[in-house]
């Protein structure tokens, strides 16, 4: 059955909420999903009201329905399709978990060994790609590299970008997922200035992108098997979080009607503020301010104080009001990984754990409910991985692509959607009449 016939999640009949504007009561169904908040259907407020509702940054407002991911940010509950996210991480690998989050279902093994060889066989990319490279500066951020990148992907796979063909919208899909690695990797070995290392199909995802990332062709390039499982891990724990900023950029760029390889350079875009996927490197940069235990107190003194811009970075969450799974899964693989590396510089470890034992015996932060995040530890170990603090962000991107695309293929596949047009409170000045600039005192 074609997507676009499904019937959208029915509204509850029974169930409505009443508004009374200006002394006339106006009835919104009200739906419900599998689990989770019920929501009150809003799309005709402003034809029975006039009135527009009113919700900065978005903290009671549902854009979409969606099966692909569910959070209970009071219980810290992560699921993927249903699957929960610390079985995911201890039993699946990415690839796999890239399947479920595309298709819903997790794969038969003929299933799975399909779409790994789909992946792998779109891994390179066009060989005009590497002529980019050499108009950015060595030292431009790579994730100013992977926007220019991943955006001129457009340029070069004109025959998987009509969204409306189901075909070409499963390609750009797989050519995304498979070509993110490639594309991080040529980033970084741009910025050191190194030659870039061709995939290898003989590899799995996660230590295809490692010898990408690290071989020279100067010598064999041996993947460590814990590094590669580690990675691998905070791949899965990275690729899809429902609705957060970068995913709502991409459905919202996707509403338009643009082609896939441009949405996700926008959610890209969107990933690289401090405020979201930037945290995990500005969280390490701010660990190694801190430098020492014994100057933690000071930090969280000015993280409580009202007239200080300063944060914690890799603390809070929109909707995590408990600890974020994926911190718990993150730290538990932070210390296998510095373990298994025998990583000795474990200060900044300590001062992170020494900060998070700090901040939640503190009323401020228990007050607030500011738990660590998933970028609270990831940094300390994709540095010990050998990735410099600016390649941080760049693998999030890498891992959350695929739920970008699966995002942005349900929102094109979904009955309801529309192009996204927000409204807003206007608090500018009334109309006036023009003046000449000789009138103007
Ligand atoms: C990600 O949405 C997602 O799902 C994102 C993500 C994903 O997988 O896609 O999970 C990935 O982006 C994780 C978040 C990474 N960002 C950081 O770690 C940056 C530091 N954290 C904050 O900037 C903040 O917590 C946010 C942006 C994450 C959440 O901001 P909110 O929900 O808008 O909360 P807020 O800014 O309104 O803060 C509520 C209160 C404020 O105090 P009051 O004004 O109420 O007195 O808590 C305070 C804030 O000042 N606060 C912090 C704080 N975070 C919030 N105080 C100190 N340190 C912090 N980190």
């Amino acid at each position: 059955m074609n997507a676009k016939d499904a019937a959208p999640a029915k509204a509850d009949t029974d169930k409505s909420a009443t508004l009374s504007v200006g002394g006339r009561q106006t009835q919104m169904p009200i739906r419900s999903g599998t689990v989770g908040p019920d929501v009150i259907d809003v799309g005709r407020l402003y034809r029975d009201t006039g009135c527009f509702t009113y919700d900065p940054g978005f903290t009671s407002t549902a854009n979409c329905s969606s099966k692909i991911t569910y959070i209970d940010g009071d219980k810290g509950v992560l699921l993927y399709r249903g699957y929960p996210i610390d079985q995911l991480a201890e039993s699946s690998n990415f690839v796999e978990v890239c399947y479920l989050l595309l298709y819903g279902e997790l794969p038969t093994r003929p299933q799975r060994e399909s779409f790994v060889t789909t992946i792998t066989r779109h891994t390179m990319v066009h060989e005009q790609m590497t002529r980019f490279f050499s108009g950015f500066r060595r030292d431009a951020h790579p994730m100013a590299v992977m926007c220019g990148s991943v955006g001129a992907l457009s340029a070069f796979y004109h025959d998987s970008t009509d969204i409306n063909d189901p075909h070409q919208r499963v390609v750009a899909s797989h050519r995304l997922v498979a070509k993110m690695p490639t594309l991080a990797a040529m980033a970084y070995k741009y910025s050191v200035g190194q030659p870039f290392i061709y995939p290898r199909n003989d590899l799995d995802y996660t230590s295809n992108f490692l010898q990408m990332c690290f071989a020279v062709p100067c010598e064999p390039y041996i993947v460590n098997p814990v590094v590669s499982k580690a990675l691998d891990r905070i791949l899965i724990l990275h690729a899809d979080h429902e609705q957060n900023a970068s995913t709502s950029t991409v459905r919202l760029a996707g509403s338009s009607g643009a082609n896939p390889f441009a949405c996700i350079a926008a959610g890209i875009a969107c990933l690289w503020g401090p405020a979201h996927g930037g945290a995990n490197e500005a969280a390490l940069k701010m660990l190694e301010e801190i430098g020492t235990v014994d100057r933690v107190p000071e930090y969280v003194k000015k993280a409580k104080d009202k007239n200080s811009e300063f944060r914690l970075m890799g603390f809070g969450h929109r909707v995590y009001k408990n600890y974020d799974p994926r911190a718990k899964v993150m730290q538990q693989t932070c210390h296998e990984v510095l373990d298994a590396l025998g990583v000795k510089d474990q200060q900044l470890l300590k001062v992170a754990m020494e900060l998070e034992r700090i901040a939640l015996q503190d009323d401020y932060f228990v007050e607030k409910k500011l738990y660590p995040n998933i970028d609270f530890y990831s940094g300390i170990t994709l540095r010990a991985m050998g990735f410099p603090t600016s390649m941080f962000t760049v693998l999030f991107a890498v891992a959350r692509t695929v739920g970008w695309v699966s995002q942005w293929k349900e929102m094109i596949e979904d009955p309801e959607q529309k192009i996204g047009r927000p409204r807003q409170l206007y608090i500018g000045a009334s109309e006036r009449p023009y003046v000449p600039v000789e009138r103007r005192g």
